[in-house]
């Protein structure tokens, strides 16, 4: 689970770094799954709760959970969404009973948990015969530019720290089809595979940088543990890759999509 631990940070620093590109992801993620209308959804892994707020929309509040291992996040996720329940638990070890949802999600968690195996076994457990199963994972060696010109960057201040940090290295379940086998291993049938491509606007590199330092996420805790000089030397390394002048610019951050169904 690398990083899982950099979620206790500030949820608000979250929501200005990744959170940005959370509510187009969730649209799509919903879609993508097929969620309709009369279901019940669990978020796990809910965060702040970017998925859980789209779920809502569609569903209802009394017919969508989270659970978020993060006491700061599940909090801010029920400030967030009052009328849902929250609780705060790993993937791994869900405390709902079997069959309990129509439809169990996961945006941006399998590579944060301890057992991502078990964590997709869970999902499975609590979701009906028939239900459905996605997930979403950033494409981290590839298309999603915030973090992959982060890395690319830290490599040029710090490269032996860098390279072993580097989310592309480190997370398990974030290449073409890894998704799809990690479906196929829970049992799920039906299993369909898809990028998912958002897009995020920033008023100015600062506006990006700014949550950085607070050590939010792998890339904001290695920031965080740079000393001052570095620190320095990498915002300036990541502002010139990203080519951000003065005024606001687009990113755009491509996911790798799975959905199957309960058998
Ligand atoms: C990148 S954030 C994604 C949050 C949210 N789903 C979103 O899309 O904005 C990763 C989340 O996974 C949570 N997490 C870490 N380990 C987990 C586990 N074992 N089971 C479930 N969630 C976990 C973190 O606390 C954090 O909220």
């Amino acid at each position: 689970m690398p990083g899982a631990e950099t979620f206790r940070a500030s949820a608000e620093a979250y929501d200005r770094l990744v959170g940005r590109y959370s509510p187009q992801l969730a649209s799509a993620l919903i879609e993508f799954a097929g969620v309709e209308r009369g279901m019940r959804a669990l978020d796990v892994g809910c965060g702040p709760g970017a998925l859980a707020a789209a779920l809502v929309e569609r569903l209802g509040s009394e017919k969508v959970a989270g659970a978020e291992p993060s006491e700061p996040f599940a909090e801010a996720c029920r400030a967030r969404l009052p009328g849902i329940e929250v609780v705060v638990a790993p993937a791994e070890s869900l405390p709902f009973p079997d069959d309990s949802f129509d439809a169990a999600l996961s945006q941006l968690v399998i590579n944060f948990m301890r057992d991502a195996e078990a964590g997709a076994r869970e999902m499975v457990r609590v979701t009906r015969p028939g239900g459905v199963l996605a997930s979403c994972v950033w494409d981290y060696a590839g298309d999603m530019r915030l973090v992959r010109a982060f890395w690319d960057a830290a490599r040029e201040v710090d490269p032996e720290r860098a390279a072993a940090a580097d989310e592309a290295v480190v997370m398990r379940w974030c290449r073409h089809g890894d998704l799809a086998e990690l479906w196929r291993l829970a049992g799920l049938c039906e299993v369909r595979f898809a990028p998912l491509v958002v897009r995020a606007s920033y008023e100015e590199f600062e506006d990006l940088w700014s949550p950085l330092p607070i050590g939010v996420a792998p890339s904001g805790a290695f920031c965080k543990s740079l000393d001052e000089d570095r620190r320095v030397a990498l915002h300036d390394a990541y502002r010139r890759l990203l080519g951000a002048g003065d005024g606001p610019f687009e990113l755009e951050a491509r996911a790798w999509a799975v959905a199957g169904i309960v058998p």
